[in-house]
């Protein structure tokens, strides 16, 4: 992505991460850090469709298609490596990168909250697989 773009998306970002975080954090964790992290680019319901659509270069992907685009198998494994992005240099769509590298920033926020580092992997394991359950709850 062009480095103005970020310049544009970074502010919108903050603030929306800093309205999440002050959301309760309710019984369903994944939808939860969906509607925080994701749905700004990607959309509610994951239809692509978030505001921050038209400042990106390369649209969001339609997260609600994804068991459908893969012949009616929804792809966890896949879907936890992508989202995860630290080992996916490059992997299908996420090659670019255009989208956060989400792995590297809850183990980040994990011991920014005063986490234990030997449990910061497992943390961020943990949500990224809450997230990728939600993900399978949008398939349409
Ligand atoms: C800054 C905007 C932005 C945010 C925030 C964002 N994404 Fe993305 N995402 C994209 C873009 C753009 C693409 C498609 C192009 C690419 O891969 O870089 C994408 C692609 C994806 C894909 C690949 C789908 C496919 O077609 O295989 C998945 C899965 C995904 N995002 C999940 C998430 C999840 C889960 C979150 C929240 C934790 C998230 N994204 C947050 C912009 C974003």
């Amino acid at each position: 992505m062009r480095r103005a773009t970020w310049r544009r998306i970074v502010p919108v970002l903050l603030i929306t991460l800093a309205a999440g975080a002050q959301a309760q954090r309710p019984g369903d964790p994944g939808r939860w850090d969906y509607q925080n992290s994701c749905a700004s680019c990607h959309g509610a319901r994951g239809r692509g469709d978030g505001p921050l659509l038209r400042h990106l270069v390369t649209p969001p992907s339609d997260l609600s298609m994804l068991a459908q685009r893969n012949g009616g198998v929804f792809p966890r494994e896949r879907l936890v490596m992508l989202i995860d992005g630290r080992a996916a240099a490059d992997i299908g769509p996420h090659g670019s990168r255009e989208m956060p590298v989400w792995g590297s920033t809850y183990v980040e926020r994990f011991t920014q909250a005063g986490g234990s580092p030997p449990l910061a992997e497992g943390a961020a394991h943990r949500r990224i697989l809450d997230l990728v359950d939600h993900l399978e709850r949008l398939q349409r």
